[in-house]
């Protein structure tokens, strides 16, 4: 389809631009998960998928532009560290050729633990170019991870954040989940304890969810009750805070560094997405618009089209802007500057002013020198917080 290319010379100066790269399969799908997952069948075909990805980012730049520098890169599944680290390293070295990769842009990648092998292989996807590592632990309880369908032990867990640590990972993010089923408030702060014995410098908390499309829905699980889950949360928010972790975000937790591929997302930013499936936002400030890409998202079809065929871009209509920066923005527990609601949203800024009056009437934000916080009862009600802010589409 035929895109009218995007002026940015503005949004350079302003918006960060990320770069998210998406890789489609699994070894098995877990029974709770809802990504653009897919089991592999046969043979995964690397070089024809490292040279879609490629393709994508072409395809991209000629009409978004190649004059940003790229803030960050988060590759997810997806398992990417199905990938093996030559073909990333080929990945890198032609992605150099066609974007600015600032020396210190952050670049993570998931991995999980039962498809990573060894420090070798590790320390060779750092010779890739990439500095963080994101594992998918969930649990270390030996029955959940059977009830969760997945492919690892929690050896296989402590394994692979060990062997990255060895092979110089300075920045390691592991992936908790709670309120399993029938978990117990011991069995969840366990989860929560394990993980802080390891080296790892981000903790990243989901509560399960149960999703349309998985087996979990079909079979639902049973889970842990209201209570149980706010004991849980108490008690794991404090033990993380008294090792060193500050909560950044809902599910978000940082030593020293919070991920800036995620306060990008949160904080409104522009990002491009290349990989099936895989969604961008990126911003005209000259026209004051914003358009949303995405791509095909089963593999075999994505890998079936061109990169023009697989692609559609849409513009966001100016009164829902505030609402998706809503969305994101009030996840920050810091807060964040009011100029991301006056600069990175076109719509009505008068009906958005009094929708942050009304929210800070209702005591669910406090506003100072320019800075938007949510209050505890604003973080307990986000998500009538957010639905504030749907108003505006009326
Ligand atoms: C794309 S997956 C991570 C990487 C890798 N595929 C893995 O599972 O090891 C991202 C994370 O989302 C979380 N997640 C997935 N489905 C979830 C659900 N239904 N509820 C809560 N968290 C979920 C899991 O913690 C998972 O590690
Ligand atoms: S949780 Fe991770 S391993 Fe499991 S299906 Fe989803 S993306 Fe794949």
């Amino acid at each position: 389809m035929p895109h009218e290319p995007i002026d940015n010379t503005m949004a350079r100066m302003n918006i960060p631009l990320s770069l998210y790269i998406h890789f489609p399969w699994c070894l098995k799908r877990c029974p709770y998960c809802d990504f653009n997952a897919h089991a592999l069948k046969g043979e995964l075909p690397e070089q024809n998928y490292i040279n879609a990805l490629l393709a994508d980012l072409r395809h991209q730049l000629s009409f978004f532009g190649n004059d940003r520098p790229i803030h960050s890169v988060f590759m997810g599944g997806g398992t990417p560290s199905l990938i093996q680290p030559s073909a990333i390293k080929h990945l890198f070295t032609q992605m150099n050729e066609l974007i600015e990769l600032p020396d210190d842009t952050e670049i993570t990648m998931e991995a999980n633990p039962g498809s990573i092998m060894d420090e070798s292989q590790l320390a060779a996807y750092r010779d890739a170019g990439v500095n963080r590592l994101s594992v998918g632990i969930q649990s270390f309880n030996a029955k959940q991870l059977k009830t969760l369908g997945r492919i690892h032990d929690s050896k296989q867990a402590l394994t692979t954040v060990e062997s990255a640590h060895k092979a110089g990972f300075k920045r390691i993010n592991a992936d908790i989940m709670y309120g399993l089923p029938n978990q117990t408030l011991d069995e969840a702060l366990s989860d929560v304890m394990q993980a802080c014995e390891l080296p790892i410098d981000h903790f990243s908390w989901y509560q399960l969810t149960i999703e349309p499309n998985t087996l979990f829905h079909h079979q639902r699980p049973t889970l842990p009750d209201e209570d149980t889950i706010e004991l849980i949360e108490q008690q794991g928010r404090s033990f993380l805070q008294s090792k060193g972790f500050e909560r950044y975000e809902v599910s978000a937790y940082s030593k020293k560094s919070p991920s800036q591929h995620n306060l990008n997302y949160w904080q409104c930013g522009d990002y491009l997405g290349i990989g099936a499936g895989a969604h961008g936002k990126i911003t005209d400030l000259k026209k004051q618009s914003i358009t949303r890409t995405r791509l095909f998202k089963h593999p075999t079809r994505y890998l079936g089209a061109t990169p023009d065929e697989r692609f559609t871009a849409e513009t966001v209509a100016n009164k829902e802007h505030a609402f998706e920066c809503a969305l994101n923005a009030f996840r920050l527990t810091d807060g964040f500057s009011e100029s991301i609601f006056k600069e990175r949203c076109f719509g009505d800024h008068a009906l958005t002013e009094a929708l942050l009056i009304e929210a800070e009437q209702k005591q669910w934000i406090t506003r100072q020198n320019g800075f938007i916080t949510p209050t505890k009862l604003g973080q307990r009600y986000l998500n009538d917080l957010t639905s504030l802010f749907l108003s505006s589409e009326n």
